[in-house]
């Protein structure tokens, strides 16, 4: 990875930014396409902090200002996504290995899921940012009476925390019935989680060969009682991870 150009941090919503957002009192906002872009200093580097907006084609618009008017070098996700893996439960942390859109179909021209002209299915993510964010999310785990209170410990059973490395898969979709929750297991095996951006900025990060990782906490099993508890999954533990994972990926992270 190059040490020039700020790291891009990047969660689809506000509750799950503001968190990171609060971390980072030198922000001054830049505003581009629409979008507020908060650039700041953390852990010593320079990052630029955004709302990638829900759904892919907003994710990819927002990484692609990110790629070409900020001049990144490095992009993060941090969000929540829908669990489902089969060992994969409310709480525990995904970082993405691979990315796919689950939705894409360009069939028959192309086989199901298959990036046309990309010929591929998935995108890698970048193995430093992904080991980071392992390391990162692991250390969380091991300390998360620090950044979690300890009613919404216990509200969500968070006494056996996992970290999952693998498959994340998107669509334009939020996965809210147990019915296509199953399907998208049967049919993506592999598949550890849900969401809705993260294979958008896997692809831009690709097309403009930037490093790419992300993590999302698993804040439903994305079936018919996803929509629960969600918005107080986020802020009560969601975006306390999000601070805690990626304050300590920038302090593993090359310095400029
Ligand atoms: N993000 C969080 N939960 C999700 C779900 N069930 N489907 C899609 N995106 C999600």
């Amino acid at each position: 990875m190059h040490t020039h150009g700020p790291i891009a941090i990047m969660s689809a919503m506000q509750d799950e930014l503001q968190a990171v957002l609060d971390e980072l009192p030198d922000a001054k906002v830049h505003h581009v396409a629409g979008r507020d872009f908060w650039r700041a200093h953390w852990e010593g580097h320079v990052v630029i902090a955004v709302l990638s907006r829900i759904g892919k084609v907003a994710a990819a618009t927002t990484a692609t200002v990110l790629a070409q008017h900020f001049g990144v070098r490095a992009i993060l996700f941090t969000g929540v996504a829908g669990g489902i893996g089969a060992h994969v439960k409310v709480g525990d942390m995904v970082v993405g290995t691979h990315f796919m859109q689950h939705d894409m179909d360009a069939s028959p021209l192309f086989p199901r899921h298959v990036l046309p002209l990309y010929g591929m299915d998935r995108f890698a993510a970048d193995t430093q940012l992904r080991d980071c964010l392992l390391r990162a999310a692991h250390a969380t785990v091991l300390e998360l009476g620090e950044c979690i209170h300890a009613d919404a410990r216990a509200e969500f059973n968070l006494d056996d925390v996992h970290v999952h490395p693998g498959l994340i898969v998107s669509g334009d979709r939020f996965v809210s019935t147990t019915a296509e929750g199953r399907a998208l297991q049967t049919e993506l095996p592999d598949a550890l989680a849900v969401d809705m951006e993260c294979a958008a900025v896997a692809q831009v990060c690709h097309d403009f060969g930037l490093p790419f990782g992300a993590v999302r906490s698993v804040s439903d099993r994305a079936d018919d009682a996803a929509h629960g508890d969600f918005t107080r999954f986020v802020d009560e533990v969601a975006s306390h991870y999000s601070v805690n994972v990626m304050a300590r990926t920038l302090q593993l992270l090359p310095h400029a």
